[in-house]
């Protein structure tokens, strides 16, 4: 697939996409990835791409014209032109897996205060924001939406397996995960880990995903086929939970 970052700071992408599942991605010719600035389409001395907002009020605002000329210098039809904005719609792993499958992406990198309304309603086809923060431009998001990208092309990650059972993926967190030496500073890999019994080992780690995306992330449940059994026991143990706090709280408060 072929990607187009529309930027007017391309030294930000120095660096990012030579390493890891990007880099692979790029050398295995899955991945292109192209830089355009659209101060090389001004036509003022200044080459200025930003201006003072209509109206008033504070900030500057990134002028219509080099962004468009920038991106139809390298728009076909089959392109996907996404603006970068804090205003876009939450990124996540299904957008990456829709987006995986395009054959061509422009990312528009907005600063300042933003863009000139214009390319919204005429330029863009979606609006994506990386979450609810607010950066100083879409580079950084441009990045992030990369290297989710390419890990999920063919050969760019190490284990395919790994992909496939990653948090959200599954919609659910993943168990905690651990490695040689099996007591690290006082503290011992759980039992079951190094039993060797295949069966038992995965519904440990079922039971840890779901308790810990109980706790951390409890939005993600309603969306999770559970079993009765799962059910009760996330109800068991949180209840547990729920009764030592309030046994804490009485305890430091002395109660
Ligand atoms: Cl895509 N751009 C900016 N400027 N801020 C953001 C963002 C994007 N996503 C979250 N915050």
């Amino acid at each position: 697939m072929l990607v187009h970052i529309i930027s007017i700071f391309p030294e930000f992408f120095v660096g990012p996409f030579d390493c890891g599942p990007t880099r692979i991605a790029r050398e295995k010719g899955l991945l292109k990835i192209e830089l355009v600035n659209p101060r090389d389409f001004t036509t003022d001395t200044h080459r200025s791409v930003d201006d003072y907002p209509y109206g008033g009020g504070a900030g500057m605002v990134m002028k219509p014209e080099p962004i468009f000329l920038a991106v139809e210098s390298v728009k076909q039809p089959e392109s996907k032109v996404v603006l970068l904005s804090p205003q876009g719609e939450r990124f996540n792993q299904q957008m990456a897996a829709r987006f995986r499958t395009l054959p061509h992406l422009i990312f528009i990198c907005g600063r300042y205060k933003g863009v000139d309304e214009r390319v919204r309603t005429q330029l863009i086809d979606e609006e994506v924001s990386i979450g609810d923060y607010v950066l100083a431009g879409g580079e950084a998001a441009a990045v992030v939406i990369i290297e989710s990208i390419a890990r999920l092309l063919p050969g760019c990650v190490g284990d395919e397996d790994s992909v496939a059972s990653d948090s959200f993926a599954s919609g659910i967190l993943e168990a905690p995960l651990y490695t040689r030496p099996r007591e690290f500073r006082g503290e011992s890999v759980p039992e079951v880990l190094i039993s060797g019994n295949h069966a038992a080992v995965a519904e440990w780690r079922r039971k840890q995903a779901l308790l810990r995306t109980a706790r951390r992330r409890p939005d993600l449940l309603k969306n999770l086929p559970l079993t009765q059994a799962e059910q009760e026991f996330l109800h068991q143990e949180l209840e547990k939970e729920i009764n030592n706090d309030i046994q804490r709280e009485n305890q430091s408060s002395g109660r």
